[in-house]
C-alpha cells in the first residue's frame, strides 16, 4: 500500500506537509473498498480491537465477569436481558434495541408503559443517565412517547413505525458496528426550562430576510440550466465566507481554501475520507462532541479521548501514533474553558513532530463576552496543519445545515472531490442565500444582535451559579459560546445523572456533563446552554434547580 507521503494522484503534498490519504480519490475507489471490508471483516470477526461489535461479545460471552441479568416483575416478558458493560454506549445502546425488539415483536404493545428510568437503571445496575439515553432515542424514533412527570409509554401508532419485524429471518442487517451507534435524540423531549447545549435562539432569526434571499436564488434567472455547480461551493460564497472569517474570527485565507459544507459534521467526514484510513487513531477531547467522535467510529477510526483541564486538551497526553486531532480549542466542547497559549503551541508543535491534523472545531465563538477576542489555532499557525471548521448552526440557524472547511492547498483536489462522491455539493439556493445574508452585512448584524442577547444570559447564568450554587458547583471560566458548564463539588457522576433527570421531572432540562464521556472517564458536573431558553426565564429555571440540590 502506498504511504502516506505519496500523495493521491491529482494531488500535490506542498511544503506545509498535509497530504490526502492515497487510496479513495485516486481511480482505485474499488480497491481502497476492498481493504476496509477486509479491514472490518477482521476487526468485527476476529476481535483484532477489543471494542464490542460482534454479537457474541455484545451479549457478554467473551467478558463473563460483567453480565448483568435483569428479570423485571411485570416486564419479564420483556426484558430479561443480558446486557455486556462494555462501555457505556454499548449498554445503552443494547437497552434501546432490546426495547425496540420488544415493542417491534408485540411483546410491548401500543400504550404499555415502560419502567421508570429510575426503576429500570436500579434494576440493570446502571445509571440512570444510560436508561434515559435509551428511552429518548426510542422516542426520537417513534416507539415511545415521554411525558414529563407522567412516565414513559409506547406510542399508539408504534406498530406502523415499526414496519417489517427487525428479527425477521433474512430481513437486512446493518454491518455490526451500527448498533453501537445511536441517533440524535438529545432533543426527543421538550422542556419548559431549556438549558440544553446546541441550540441557538431560534426565535430571534431574522426569517423574513432569509426568505427573500430564498426566494430569488428560486428564480429560474437565478437558477441557471440547472447544471450541478462547483463541489467546494460557489464561489462567490466562498469569498464571502473568507471575508467573514477574516474580520469576524481573524484568520487570513483566500477563497480557494474554501469548501462549503452541509454543517461541521461533514466538514469533519469529508476531512476523515481524505486525510485517515480505516484502522487509524485519532484523537479527541475527552470530555468531547459526541457527534464527531460517533463520525469517526462509523468510518472505522480508533478514537482515542485525551483528557481537558483547565487550559485545554493536555497536548502532552496524545499518543504519539495519532494521525489527527480534533479539538475545539476556542471554547471548549462541553467544558466551555479556551486553550491556553502554552497548551497551544505545544499541541501546533506536537502535530509537526508527528506529522499530523488538526481539525479545529470553531463552532460557537463568534459569541464572545469577554474582553479579549478568543484567537483561533488557525491564526497561529505557520506550519499549515490545521484545518479550520466553522459552523451557520449557531450564528444563524442548526435546521439550515451550512457549514464550512478552510484546508491547505495540499488537501484541495481530495476535498473536492470527496464532496463530489459525498453528495456532489450543498444546496445552491441555499448557498445564494447565505452569500447575500453575508454581503449584505445581515450576518454580521443578527450576530451582533444575538451577542447581546446571549451575553445577558451568560451573565445571568454565572452571577447565579457564583451565587447561589457556590456550595455544589464549581463554575468553569468561559468567556464565550452558547453554554457554560459546572464541576460538582460534592455529587458523583451518578448523582448528578440522578440530578439532570429530576431537573427533567421538574420540567428543567440540563444535560450532565457524562454525557459526553469519550471513553467511559465520565465527569460530574453539568453543561448550561442559554440558546434556547429566554433570560426571564433563566431565574425561575436556576431556582428548580437549587431546590433539587437542598
Ligand atoms: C462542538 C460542536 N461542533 C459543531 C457543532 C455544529 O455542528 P453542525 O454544523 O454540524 O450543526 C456543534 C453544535 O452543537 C457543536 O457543539
Amino acid at each position: 500500500m502506498a504511504r502516506r507521503s505519496e500523495p493521491a494522484a491529482g494531488c500535490t503534498a506542498d511544503d506545509r506537509g498535509l497530504v490526502p490519504q492515497e487510496h479513495p480519490w485516486s481511480p482505485s475507489i474499488l480497491a481502497a473498498a476492498v481493504r476496509v471490508t477486509r479491514w472490518r471483516r477482521d476487526r468485527c470477526f476476529k476481535g483484532g480491537t477489543g471494542r464490542t461489535y460482534g454479537r457474541q461479545r455484545t451479549l457478554g460471552r467473551s467478558n463473563p465477569g460483567r453480565v448483568h441479568q435483569a428479570n423485571l416483575g411485570g416486564y419479564d416478558a420483556l426484558v430479561d436481558v443480558h446486557v455486556s458493560l462494555v462501555g457505556r454506549q454499548g449498554l445503552a445502546a443494547e437497552i434501546y434495541s432490546q426495547l425496540r425488539g420488544a415493542i417491534l415483536d408485540g411483546r410491548l404493545r401500543p400504550n404499555a408503559a415502560l419502567p421508570p428510568s429510575r426503576e429500570l437503571a436500579r434494576r440493570l445496575s446502571v445509571s440512570r443517565a444510560t436508561v434515559t439515553v435509551a428511552y429518548d432515542r426510542l422516542a426520537g424514533e417513534g416507539f415511545v412517547t415521554s411525558r414529563v412527570g407522567a412516565g414513559t409509554y409506547v406510542s399508539p401508532d408504534a406498530a406502523n413505525v415499526a414496519g417489517a419485524p427487525a428479527g425477521a429471518a433474512g430481513a437486512l442487517q446493518p454491518r455490526p458496528l451500527w448498533a453501537a451507534i445511536p441517533t440524535s435524540t438529545a432533543f426527543a423531549r421538550r422542556a419548559e426550562f431549556d438549558f440544553r447545549t446546541g441550540v441557538p435562539d431560534a426565535a430571534s432569526f431574522p426569517y423574513q430576510t432569509w426568505r427573500r434571499l430564498m426566494t430569488r436564488e428560486l428564480h429560474s434567472a437565478a437558477a441557471g440550466a440547472g447544471q450541478p455547480g462547483d463541489p467546494a461551493g460557489e464561489r462567490g460564497l466562498r469569498e464571502a465566507i473568507a471575508r467573514h472569517v477574516g474580520i469576524s474570527r481573524g484568520i487570513r485565507i483566500s477563497a480557494d481554501a474554501v469548501v462549503v459544507t452541509n454543517g461541521t459534521q461533514q466538514a469533519l467526514d469529508l476531512l476523515a475520507r481524505v486525510l485517515l484510513k480505516p484502522g487509524d487513531r485519532v484523537a479527541v477531547e475527552d470530555p468531547g462532541y459526541r457527534p464527531a467522535h460517533l463520525l469517526l467510529e462509523s468510518l472505522g477510526m480508533r478514537v482515542q479521548g485525551v483528557p481537558v483541564d483547565s487550559e485545554g486538551l493536555v497536548a502532552g497526553a496524545i499518543p504519539g501514533d495519532a494521525r489527527a486531532v480534533y479539538v475545539t480549542p476556542s471554547h471548549q466542547y462541553p467544558m466551555g474553558m479556551t486553550m491556553s497559549l502554552p497548551r497551544r503551541i505545544a499541541l501546533l508543535a506536537w502535530a509537526e513532530r508527528h506529522s499530523a491534523a488538526i481539525i479545529e472545531d470553531d463552532y460557537d465563538s463568534e459569541f464572545r463576552f469577554g474582553d479579549r477576542p478568543v484567537e483561533p489555532l488557525h491564526a497561529l499557525d505557520s506550519t499549515g496543519r490545521v484545518i479550520y471548521t466553522g459552523s451557520f448552526s449557531k450564528t444563524m440557524l442548526p435546521a439550515l445545515r451550512l457549514g464550512f472547511l478552510a484546508a491547505p492547498p495540499s488537501l484541495h483536489h481530495a476535498l473536492r472531490a470527496a464532496k463530489y462522491v459525498t453528495d456532489w455539493h450543498t444546496s445552491l439556493p441555499a448557498q445564494g442565500a447565505l452569500a447575500g445574508f453575508i454581503d449584505e452585512g445581515r450576518l454580521a448584524r443578527h450576530i451582533r444582535k444575538m451577542r447581546a442577547l446571549y451575553r445577558v444570559r451568560h451573565n445571568k447564568i454565572v452571577d447565579t451559579l457564583a451565587r447561589d450554587f457556590s456550595a455544589s458547583l464549581a463554575l468553569i471560566p468561559s468567556s464565550a459560546g452558547l453554554h457554560v458548564s459546572a464541576l460538582a463539588k460534592t455529587l458523583s457522576v451518578d448523582e448528578v445523572d440522578a440530578f439532570a433527570e429530576a431537573a427533567a421531572t421538574a420540567g428543567v432540562a440540563i444535560q450532565p456533563l457524562s454525557m459526553f464521556a469519550a471513553a467511559g472517564r465520565p465527569v460530574a458536573g453539568v453543561a448550561l446552554g442559554y440558546g434556547a431558553i429566554a433570560a426571564s426565564s433563566i431565574d425561575e429555571g436556576l431556582r428548580r434547580l437549587r431546590l433539587l440540590l437542598r
